[in-house]
Parts: structure tokens; C-alpha cells; sequence
């Protein structure tokens, strides 16, 4: 088994987690696609293949519902999540600066849910060049609208570990229990019809167009999301591989996803 990166150092404000690469490079890709699309689930499975850090926007929000006295912008930020806009770009790019650390990890990371917007995405490139680093691709998942729905509609979480289930595709060994750290599952706040709708108009307006931003700058590789995680796994690190490496050999997963 691949060692897994820590991580809560992304949570905790952007400590290092001070691991070594197992490979001999690190990677550092986005995942874009609408919301329910499985961005969270390929960035797990990712993560676990090629041993980067999986940094999600959502889930510092989701974490911080916790904090004892909310800052009035972290206050405007949960406010916006629960019907389900987009939190203010510099409410977003002030939290992803405060973990610049992260984005230096020598692991390399796969962002989910950030860059969400134009500004957001000129943020990011403006943070890594300041560190001599660059994205070395943009996924951009492709789903039906109607699975999307499906997707999001029987999805549950488990706030503590971040693992990710749906009731009838992915269900947990035991119901409402959490396979890895056995805690209790919940449905999101903003999973709900309501504001499912407003994310999804958020999604076309706001982060749609940043496909054509990354498309522009030769980074944009569009795969298609239908099929099971480890099928949508598989495609994704064909497409990734011949983006980086055409004529080298095959950007093959390790450990659990390794074929025999
Ligand atoms: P965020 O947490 O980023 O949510 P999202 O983008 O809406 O995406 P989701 O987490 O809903 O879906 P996903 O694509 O990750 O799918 P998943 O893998 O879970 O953001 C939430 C909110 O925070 C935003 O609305 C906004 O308010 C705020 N926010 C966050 N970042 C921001 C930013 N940068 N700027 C501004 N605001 C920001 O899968 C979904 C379900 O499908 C699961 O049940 C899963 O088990 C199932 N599934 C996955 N893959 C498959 C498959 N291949 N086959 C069958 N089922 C599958």
C-alpha cells in the first residue's frame, strides 16, 4: 500500500506534512467538473496512486462550520456554502494562501474544488510562480446532468475522515458507518434540491469558463466520468500520461490500483 500523505496538515493551516515523494517526481494537478461530478472521489483515488496531497476547498469550509468563534468572513463564507454560491474569491484565495505551504509539498497535490473562478484561477498561478512552480494539468470531468443529480442525491460523508460513499454506488460496509475510521455518516447541508439547483448555476456561470482559461494555456484535458471510480481512475491516468509523457511508459497506479 502506497503511505498516504497527512492529511490534516492541510487543515491544520498549511504545515508541510514533510513527507518524501515515492515517486521521482511529484504532480500537481485540478480537477474541474460540476458539482456531484466525483471530483472528491478521483481525487482520493488519485491521491492514493500517485502519492500527492488531496487539497479540497469544500472541505476547509465544511471543517471550519466547527470553529468556536467564526471571523466575520469565515461567517459570510459557511453563510454562502449553505445555499450553495460560490464564497467570495478573497475569502477563497486568503484561505488557499494561508497553506501555500501545502501547494510546496515535495508529494505534489491534486486540487479539488479550487480554482472556481477566473480570478481564483489567476491567484493559484500567481502563488505557485512566486515558488518557481506551475500546474501540470487541468482535468475537467464530463458527466450527464441527470447521473450528476443521481451522484449527489445519495451521497453520504463522513465529516471526520472526509471519506466519501453514495447509498447504492459506493455503499459503506455497515449503514451510516464509516468504513476507515467508523464514524457516523451524514448527507451535506447543501445537498439539498435547493441548493443543488443554485450550485449547479454557480458551476455554469462562474467555473465553467475557466475550462476555456485552461484550455488556452494547453492545460485542459476533458474525460469523461461515466463508469465506476476505478474505470474513471483508469482514464484518467491515460489522459494525464499522454499529456505529460507520450512515447515514455504508461503513468500505471501503484499499490491498491496496481494490476497484477
Ligand atoms: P465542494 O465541496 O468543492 O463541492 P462541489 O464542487 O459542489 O463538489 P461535490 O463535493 O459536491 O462533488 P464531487 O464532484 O466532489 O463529487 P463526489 O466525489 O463527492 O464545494 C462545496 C461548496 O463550498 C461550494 O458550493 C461553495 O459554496 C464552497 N466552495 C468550495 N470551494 C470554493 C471555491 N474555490 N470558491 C468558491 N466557493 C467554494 O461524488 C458525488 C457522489 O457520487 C458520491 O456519493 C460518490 O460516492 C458518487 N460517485 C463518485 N464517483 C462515482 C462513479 N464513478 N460512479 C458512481 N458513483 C460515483
Amino acid at each position: 500500500m502506497n503511505p498516504q500523505p497527512d492529511r490534516m496538515a492541510w487543515f491544520r493551516g498549511g504545515d508541510a506534512c514533510g513527507e518524501v515523494p515515492f515517486r521521482d517526481r511529484s504532480y500537481r494537478f485540478v480537477l474541474l467538473g460540476p458539482p456531484g461530478v466525483g471530483k472528491g472521489t478521483q481525487a482520493a483515488l488519485l491521491c492514493q496512486a500517485l502519492g500527492a496531497c488531496p487539497l479540497s476547498t469544500g472541505d476547509l469550509f465544511r471543517a471550519a462550520q466547527h470553529d468556536a468563534e467564526p471571523s466575520s468572513a469565515l461567517r459570510t463564507a459557511l453563510e454562502a456554502m449553505r445555499r450553495g454560491e460560490l464564497v467570495p474569491d478573497e475569502v477563497v484565495v486568503a484561505t488557499v494562501r494561508e497553506r501555500a505551504n501545502c501547494l510546496a509539498c515535495r508529494r505534489g497535490f491534486v486540487l479539488d474544488g479550487f480554482p472556481r473562478t477566473t480570478g481564483q484561477a489567476e491567484a493559484l498561478h500567481a502563488l505557485l510562480d512566486e515558488q518557481g512552480m506551475a500546474l501540470d494539468a487541468v482535468v475537467s470531468y464530463e458527466l450527464p446532468l441527470e447521473t450528476v443529480v443521481a451522484r449527489l442525491s445519495g451521497r453520504r460523508t463522513c465529516p471526520a475522515c472526509k471519506a466519501i460513499y453514495h447509498l447504492t454506488n459506493q455503499p459503506p460496509r455497515s449503514p451510516g458507518v464509516c468504513d476507515r475510521c467508523h464514524g457516523r455518516l451524514v448527507q451535506r447541508e447543501d445537498d439539498r434540491p435547493e441548493s443543488i439547483r443554485v450550485r449547479m448555476r454557480a458551476y455554469q456561470e462562474d467555473t465553467q469558463p475557466l475550462a476555456e482559461y485552461y484550455r488556452r494555456a494547453g492545460k485542459l484535458l476533458a474525460v469523461e466520468a461515466a463508469g465506476r471510480p476505478e474505470e474513471v481512475l483508469e482514464r484518467t491516468l491515460r489522459a494525464l500520461h499522454e499529456h505529460l509523457a507520450p512515447g515514455q511508459p504508461a503513468l500505471v497506479p501503484t499499490g491498491k490500483f496496481a494490476k497484477a
